[in-house]
């Protein structure tokens, strides 16, 4: 460990079947008024909303809605969603959702009092919150981003085709997160191998960078080997307990900012992704996956080391009488047939990109320098046509 850094985590979590009946330990916490954030409408389909709503009726709450928060949640919404929350007096966000719920209820909770427009403010200038913060609960019932447990915040604002993170600190992380794997049971296939693939893109685009000698490395190939093998189960049995259990627990430490320390860390997989979204809408998870062996094939050279040591340590290369290309190589085929077996969609033209939409997606992507190479924007075209 060769960097210099501060770790806090303060998201107080609780994990299980019986995670939801800690909602009323921490509900006395707060005032009365409490938005409640929620997507499309899954969790009333599948219960999870009257259990929520009866426990905050129980503890004498004020209930105010916010529902239809989409995936890849818009800077139109977050619009709504300020005025909800403004008109509630709200005292708590209270999310329930998947990464998209959770994110905007950050992005809502940083901007209700905030002076200036929030998307430029936090989006485009990057700038620190100055103002006062609602805080943020959440329940988790889709499992792959870590918003659980971490500051991000992701907001795609349709009109100027950008898709975009903002890493807010400690003080925005949400006070508590309720995980219940059985609360992900009901979502689709698709949805789910999404969710392990953003896990798995997690883990790699800290994974690859650095040249130290790292334990975050380690507890990362540990990650891994742990998700690969929980996943394979739950993919033939969605309803595994155990396996679903131990997927959601690693989605959470893939991005909860332990991983990351003392590493320059990558992210440029997600920036093609995100831009690759900003164009289509298309699932996150979808996005990475589409782009990642293009990617990784491209930078292996520049990673090398790196990219063999994966291939020992989590594909099971035998490395004996092989060149590190060899084995690298063949730690990428690894993964590419795997991801193949699991049902991920493995080209952006299946995501609604077609070859006159690359120009467009280029300039939509940002540029990261803390992998292996710094792409240049011909590299960015050439790996996107290599998606296609
Ligand atoms: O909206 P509803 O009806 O709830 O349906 C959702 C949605 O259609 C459905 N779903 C969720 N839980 C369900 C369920 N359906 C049935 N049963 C359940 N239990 O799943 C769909 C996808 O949900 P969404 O929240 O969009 O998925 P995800 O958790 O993958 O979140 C994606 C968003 O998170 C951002 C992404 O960019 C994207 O905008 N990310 C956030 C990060 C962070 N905060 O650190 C990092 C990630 O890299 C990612 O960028
Ligand atoms: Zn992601």
């Amino acid at each position: 460990m060769l960097g210099n850094f501060t770790y806090c985590n303060p998201t107080k979590l609780y994990f299980g079947k019986d995670a939801l009946d800690s909602l009323n330990e921490e509900l006395p916490k707060y005032g009365k008024n409490v938005l409640l954030v929620y997507g499309g409408g899954s969790i009333k389909k599948n219960g999870i909303y009257d259990k929520v709503v009866g426990i905050l009726k129980a503890n004498g709450k004020n209930i105010f809605e916010d529902g239809g928060v989409m995936p890849n949640p818009s800077s139109d919404k977050l619009e709504e969603g300020i005025a909800r929350a403004k008109a509630a007096k709200a005292d708590l966000i209270l999310a329930v959702g998947g990464g998209s719920v959770c994110d905007y209820a950050k992005a809502v909770s940083v901007s209700v009092n905030c002076c200036e427009d929030p998307w430029e403010k936090y989006f485009i200038k990057f700038d620190d919150v100055d103002c006062d913060i609602i805080p943020v609960g959440c329940i988790l019932t889709m499992v792959g981003t870590g918003s659980e447990m971490n500051g991000g915040s992701v907001i795609t604002n349709h009109k100027q085709k950008l898709k975009i993170g903002h890493v807010f600190g400690e003080n925005v992380f949400p006070k508590f997160s309720i995980l219940n794997p059985e609360f992900t049971f009901t979502l689709p296939k698709y949805q789910m191998v999404s969710g392990i693939y953003d896990i798995m893109s997690h883990i790699l685009e800290q994974y690859f960078s650095g040249e130290d000698d790292n334990t975050s490395d380690y507890i990362m190939e540990g990650l891994l080997r742990s998700l690969i093998h929980s996943a394979n189960i739950a993919i033939e049995n969605p309803l595994d307990y155990e396996a679903r259990s131990n997927i959601m627990w690693i989605a959470t430490w893939a991005l909860n900012t332990l991983v990351e320390k003392g590493k320059s860390t990558d992210w440029m997989v997600h920036m093609l992704g995100q831009a690759v979204a900003a164009h289509t809408d298309a699932t996150h998870g979808m996005t990475l996956a589409a782009v990642s062996l293009p990617y990784y094939r491209h930078i292996l050279p520049y990673g090398l080391k790196k990219f063999a040591r994966y291939a020992v340590n989590v594909w099971n290369i035998e490395p004996s009488g092989k060149s590190d290309t060899q084995i690298a190589q063949q730690g990428l085929d690894a993964m590419q047939a795997w991801m193949n077996k699991i049902g991920l969609v493995m080209n952006i033209s299946k995501l609604g990109v077609s070859g006159d939409m690359i120009d467009a997606i280029v300039k939509s992507t940002l540029i990261m320098d803390g992998g292996y190479k710094t792409l240049t924007t011909d590299e960015i075209t050439s790996i996107l046509k290599n998606s296609l």
